[in-house]
Protein backbone atom coordinates (compact mmCIF):
# COMPACT_ATOMS: atom_id res chain seq x y z
CA UNK A 1 0.00 0.00 0.00
CA UNK A 2 0.96 3.36 -0.71
CA UNK A 3 1.77 5.87 2.15
CA UNK A 4 -1.21 8.55 2.46
CA UNK A 5 -0.28 12.15 1.61
CA UNK A 6 -3.24 13.69 2.70
CA UNK A 7 -2.94 16.40 5.31
CA UNK A 8 -6.45 17.44 7.21
CA UNK A 9 -4.97 20.04 9.21
CA UNK A 10 -2.10 22.60 7.20
CA UNK A 11 -4.74 23.81 4.62
CA UNK A 12 -7.35 25.06 6.90
CA UNK A 13 -4.67 26.15 9.34
CA UNK A 14 -3.04 28.44 6.68
CA UNK A 15 -6.16 30.14 6.40
CA UNK A 16 -7.07 30.50 9.93
CA UNK A 17 -3.21 31.85 10.07
CA UNK A 18 -4.49 34.59 7.76
CA UNK A 19 -7.65 35.30 10.03
CA UNK A 20 -5.70 35.81 13.21
CA UNK A 21 -2.99 37.79 11.44
CA UNK A 22 -5.15 40.09 9.98
CA UNK A 23 -7.29 40.55 13.12
CA UNK A 24 -4.39 41.29 15.49
CA UNK A 25 -3.27 44.03 12.85
CA UNK A 26 -6.44 45.93 12.77
CA UNK A 27 -6.76 45.23 16.92
CA UNK A 28 -3.07 46.70 17.41
CA UNK A 29 -4.63 49.98 15.49
CA UNK A 30 -7.91 50.14 16.38
CA UNK A 31 -9.11 53.42 17.78
CA UNK A 32 -11.89 51.88 20.12
CA UNK A 33 -12.96 55.63 21.39
CA UNK A 34 -14.69 55.78 17.75
CA UNK A 35 -17.97 53.53 18.23
CA UNK A 36 -18.43 53.10 14.53
CA UNK A 37 -15.20 52.66 13.08
CA UNK A 38 -14.93 49.94 15.88
CA UNK A 39 -17.79 47.95 15.14
CA UNK A 40 -16.81 45.59 12.53
CA UNK A 41 -13.84 44.50 14.88
CA UNK A 42 -16.30 43.46 17.28
CA UNK A 43 -18.50 42.02 15.51
CA UNK A 44 -15.21 39.79 14.40
CA UNK A 45 -14.69 39.55 18.65
CA UNK A 46 -18.12 37.76 18.87
CA UNK A 47 -18.15 33.81 19.18
CA UNK A 48 -20.78 30.91 18.70
CA UNK A 49 -22.25 31.52 22.51
CA UNK A 50 -23.15 35.19 21.92
CA UNK A 51 -26.49 36.25 20.32
CA UNK A 52 -26.97 37.18 16.51
CA UNK A 53 -23.14 36.20 15.21
CA UNK A 54 -22.21 36.62 11.89
CA UNK A 55 -20.98 34.03 9.53
CA UNK A 56 -18.33 35.51 8.96
CA UNK A 57 -17.07 36.53 12.88
CA UNK A 58 -13.61 35.29 13.49
CA UNK A 59 -13.53 34.15 16.87
CA UNK A 60 -16.89 31.85 15.49
CA UNK A 61 -14.62 30.24 13.31
CA UNK A 62 -11.92 29.43 15.52
CA UNK A 63 -14.38 27.94 17.72
CA UNK A 64 -15.89 25.82 15.00
CA UNK A 65 -13.02 24.71 13.78
CA UNK A 66 -11.64 22.92 17.04
CA UNK A 67 -15.17 21.60 17.52
CA UNK A 68 -15.15 20.29 13.74
CA UNK A 69 -11.49 18.17 14.91
CA UNK A 70 -13.16 16.81 17.93
CA UNK A 71 -15.96 15.74 15.90
CA UNK A 72 -14.29 14.30 12.85
CA UNK A 73 -10.84 13.95 13.42
CA UNK A 74 -10.14 13.15 17.41
CA UNK A 75 -12.30 10.13 17.72
CA UNK A 76 -10.70 8.10 15.13
CA UNK A 77 -6.78 9.21 16.30
CA UNK A 78 -7.91 9.00 19.96
CA UNK A 79 -7.47 4.89 19.98
CA UNK A 80 -4.19 5.51 18.69
CA UNK A 81 -2.58 8.15 20.77
CA UNK A 82 -4.58 9.04 23.93
CA UNK A 83 -2.32 10.94 24.98
CA UNK A 84 -2.01 13.23 22.54
CA UNK A 85 -5.69 13.63 22.01
CA UNK A 86 -6.18 14.37 25.16
CA UNK A 87 -3.46 16.95 25.25
CA UNK A 88 -5.12 18.92 22.15
CA UNK A 89 -8.37 18.74 23.41
CA UNK A 90 -7.28 20.06 26.38
CA UNK A 91 -5.85 23.11 24.26
CA UNK A 92 -9.31 23.36 22.82
CA UNK A 93 -11.14 23.81 26.30
CA UNK A 94 -8.09 26.81 27.34
CA UNK A 95 -9.16 28.26 23.58
CA UNK A 96 -12.64 28.12 24.85
CA UNK A 97 -12.45 30.12 27.95
CA UNK A 98 -10.38 32.60 26.65
CA UNK A 99 -12.80 33.02 23.61
CA UNK A 100 -15.33 33.18 25.78
CA UNK A 101 -13.14 35.58 28.00
CA UNK A 102 -12.68 37.67 25.16
CA UNK A 103 -16.43 37.91 24.10
CA UNK A 104 -17.37 38.79 27.00
CA UNK A 105 -15.03 42.03 27.51
CA UNK A 106 -15.85 42.43 23.59
CA UNK A 107 -20.09 42.89 24.88
CA UNK A 108 -18.46 44.86 27.69
CA UNK A 109 -16.98 47.52 25.17
CA UNK A 110 -20.02 47.69 23.10
CA UNK A 111 -21.93 48.54 26.34
CA UNK A 112 -19.33 51.44 27.20
CA UNK A 113 -19.81 55.17 26.27
CA UNK A 114 -17.14 56.70 27.93
CA UNK A 115 -14.57 57.10 25.66
CA UNK A 116 -11.64 56.13 28.13
CA UNK A 117 -13.56 53.30 29.26
CA UNK A 118 -13.38 52.17 25.65
CA UNK A 119 -9.85 52.72 25.08
CA UNK A 120 -9.13 51.15 28.56
CA UNK A 121 -11.14 48.14 27.33
CA UNK A 122 -10.05 48.08 24.36
CA UNK A 123 -5.92 48.09 25.23
CA UNK A 124 -7.38 44.82 27.67
CA UNK A 125 -9.01 43.02 24.48
CA UNK A 126 -6.19 43.86 22.38
CA UNK A 127 -3.74 41.88 24.80
CA UNK A 128 -6.12 39.00 25.47
CA UNK A 129 -6.65 38.46 22.28
CA UNK A 130 -2.82 38.58 21.33
CA UNK A 131 -2.40 35.67 24.33
CA UNK A 132 -5.33 33.86 22.78
CA UNK A 133 -3.92 33.90 18.84
CA UNK A 134 -0.31 33.20 20.88
CA UNK A 135 -1.90 30.08 21.92
CA UNK A 136 -3.69 29.06 19.17
CA UNK A 137 -0.48 29.30 16.85
CA UNK A 138 1.11 27.27 18.78
CA UNK A 139 -1.66 24.67 19.09
CA UNK A 140 -1.70 24.27 15.04
CA UNK A 141 1.60 23.80 15.27
CA UNK A 142 1.56 20.93 17.74
CA UNK A 143 -1.14 19.59 15.48
CA UNK A 144 0.66 19.87 12.45
CA UNK A 145 3.54 18.50 13.56
CA UNK A 146 1.66 15.40 15.31
CA UNK A 147 -1.33 14.76 13.82
CA UNK A 148 -0.39 15.15 10.42
CA UNK A 149 2.47 12.30 10.10
CA UNK A 150 -0.06 9.97 12.59
CA UNK A 151 -2.24 10.03 10.12
CA UNK A 152 -0.73 9.53 7.55
CA UNK A 153 0.42 6.68 8.77
CA UNK A 154 -2.27 4.95 10.29
CA UNK A 155 -5.00 6.21 7.49
CA UNK A 156 -5.88 5.90 3.94
CA UNK A 157 -6.37 8.79 1.72
CA UNK A 158 -10.00 7.86 0.93
CA UNK A 159 -11.09 7.87 4.83
CA UNK A 160 -8.88 10.79 5.23
CA UNK A 161 -11.12 12.18 2.43
CA UNK A 162 -14.28 10.55 3.66
CA UNK A 163 -13.72 12.87 7.45
CA UNK A 164 -13.31 15.92 5.56
CA UNK A 165 -16.46 15.60 3.04
CA UNK A 166 -18.23 14.97 6.50
CA UNK A 167 -17.05 18.13 8.02
CA UNK A 168 -17.60 20.01 4.97
CA UNK A 169 -21.11 18.92 4.58
CA UNK A 170 -21.74 19.80 8.36
CA UNK A 171 -21.42 23.31 7.58
CA UNK A 172 -23.82 26.26 6.30
CA UNK A 173 -22.73 27.16 3.26
CA UNK A 174 -22.37 30.79 4.52
CA UNK A 175 -19.70 29.04 6.92
CA UNK A 176 -18.14 26.96 4.29
CA UNK A 177 -17.72 30.60 2.08
CA UNK A 178 -15.76 31.95 5.51
CA UNK A 179 -13.13 29.46 5.91
CA UNK A 180 -13.13 29.43 1.90
CA UNK A 181 -12.27 33.20 1.99
CA UNK A 182 -9.04 32.82 4.04
CA UNK A 183 -8.03 29.46 3.00
CA UNK A 184 -8.29 30.00 -0.58
CA UNK A 185 -5.88 32.97 -0.73
CA UNK A 186 -3.75 31.63 1.62
CA UNK A 187 -2.62 28.49 0.19
CA UNK A 188 0.26 27.95 -2.39
CA UNK A 189 0.00 27.28 -6.18
CA UNK A 190 0.87 23.79 -5.88
CA UNK A 191 -1.92 23.47 -2.88
CA UNK A 192 -4.33 24.90 -5.13
CA UNK A 193 -4.12 23.27 -7.79
CA UNK A 194 -3.93 19.82 -5.77
CA UNK A 195 -7.66 21.40 -3.67
CA UNK A 196 -9.48 22.17 -7.13
CA UNK A 197 -8.45 18.57 -8.84
CA UNK A 198 -10.13 17.46 -6.17
CA UNK A 199 -13.03 19.54 -6.36
CA UNK A 200 -13.31 18.70 -9.98
CA UNK A 201 -13.23 14.92 -9.19
CA UNK A 202 -15.48 15.05 -6.15
CA UNK A 203 -19.32 14.08 -6.22
CA UNK A 204 -20.82 18.05 -6.42
CA UNK A 205 -21.08 19.55 -9.92
CA UNK A 206 -21.67 22.93 -7.68
CA UNK A 207 -18.81 22.36 -5.82
CA UNK A 208 -16.71 23.93 -8.60
CA UNK A 209 -18.51 26.89 -9.38
CA UNK A 210 -19.28 28.35 -5.70
CA UNK A 211 -15.21 27.84 -5.16
CA UNK A 212 -14.40 29.27 -8.31
CA UNK A 213 -16.71 32.68 -7.03
CA UNK A 214 -14.89 32.46 -3.98
CA UNK A 215 -11.19 32.03 -5.37
CA UNK A 216 -12.40 35.14 -7.90
CA UNK A 217 -12.60 37.43 -5.42
CA UNK A 218 -10.36 36.80 -3.11
CA UNK A 219 -7.08 35.06 -5.04
CA UNK A 220 -4.52 37.22 -6.83
CA UNK A 221 -5.93 36.96 -10.31
CA UNK A 222 -3.01 36.15 -12.25
CA UNK A 223 -2.85 33.25 -9.86
CA UNK A 224 -6.24 32.15 -9.63
CA UNK A 225 -5.99 32.02 -13.80
CA UNK A 226 -3.03 30.01 -13.32
CA UNK A 227 -4.66 27.67 -11.37
CA UNK A 228 -7.86 27.36 -13.57
CA UNK A 229 -5.58 27.21 -16.51
CA UNK A 230 -3.94 24.07 -14.93
CA UNK A 231 -6.57 21.94 -13.26
CA UNK A 232 -8.60 23.00 -16.34
CA UNK A 233 -11.80 24.57 -15.58
FE1 LIG B 1 -7.26 22.01 17.29
FE1 LIG C 1 -6.61 22.70 14.13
Amino acid sequence: MTKATEDLFTPIHKGIRSMIYDLASRLQAADFTDRAASESLLADLQHEFSNAVSATCVLCLLHLHAGHEELQVFPSMQPIDPTLIRALVDDHQEISRRLVALTSLGDQLAASGAPDRRAELGARINREANDLFAFYLVHMNKEEATLVPAMQEHFTDDEMRAMQGRIIASLPPDRLASFLRWMLPSLTTAELVRLLTGVKQGPSPQALGFVNGIGTAHVDPTRWAAVRERVGF
